[in-house]
């Protein structure tokens, strides 16, 4: 069982780089963004709440998070290939959380991927998709609050996952494929 976390700022390419893992390896996936942006589309309770936090670029509350965490990874049953944790954890909280969860279950999290992508490109990605997609929290202001909620929230859990001696580094500027084939080399080592 590989679980790992795919981790990087808004723009990074988690999602992307998600995608070409799980053709690949058979993994499955949670992105906590596009679970909330679900419960948004279906009018639920969760989701309204939830358009409150993501419209201001703010996080969702931590315990919110982590229930919606649990039961989407108990899905996938006891003997899956993996999941690709795309998007959490984002705080020191979440990690803890997160490894206490797959702890209870004999599971444990094998390898945290960091994308390193540059501010300025991280910008013009999400600046580009807004103007072709409209995702809500794609616009200049609430770009730069992401951002830095990434950097004063999430950013310290580079420094953690060292400390749990599971970080691998990933240049995430340039061609999708190069990128996706250093994810490969550390995945290929699990
Ligand atoms: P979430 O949906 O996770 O958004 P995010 O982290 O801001 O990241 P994105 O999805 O925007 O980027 P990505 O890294 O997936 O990059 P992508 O592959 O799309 O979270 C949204 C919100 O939900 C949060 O702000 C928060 O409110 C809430 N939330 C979610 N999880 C939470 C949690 N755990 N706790 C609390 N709150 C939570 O790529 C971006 C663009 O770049 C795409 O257009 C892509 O085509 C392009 N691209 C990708 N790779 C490359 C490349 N190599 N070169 C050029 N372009 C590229
Ligand atoms: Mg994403």
């Amino acid at each position: 069982m590989r679980n790992i976390v795919i981790f990087g700022a808004p723009g990074s390419g988690k999602g992307t780089q998600s995608d070409k893992l799980i053709d690949k390896y058979g993994l499955n996936h949670i992105s906590t963004g596009d679970v909330l942006r679900n419960e948004i589309k279906n009018g639920t309770e969760l989701g309204k709440t939830a358009k409150n936090y993501i419209d201001k670029g703010q996080l969702i509350p931590d315990e919110l998070m982590v229930d919606i965490l649990a039961s989407v990874y108990d899905s996938f049953g006891k003997d899956h290939k993996g999941v690709i944790f795309d998007g959490f954890p984002r705080t020191i909280a979440q990690a803890e959380a997160l490894k206490k969860m797959l702890a209870t279950r004999g599971h444990n999290v094998a390898a945290m991927i960091e994308l390193d992508v540059p501010e300025e490109e991280l910008m013009k990605r999400l600046i580009l998709r807004g103007q072709q997609s409209g995702r809500s929290d794609d616009n200049e202001e609430t770009i730069k609050k992401r951002l830095d909620v990434y950097h004063g929230q999430t950013a310290p859990l580079i420094d953690w996952y060292k400390r749990e001696g599971i970080h691998s580094h990933i240049q995430g500027l340039g061609e999708l494929d190069r990128i996706f084939a250093d994810i490969c080399a550390v995945v290929d080592r699990l």
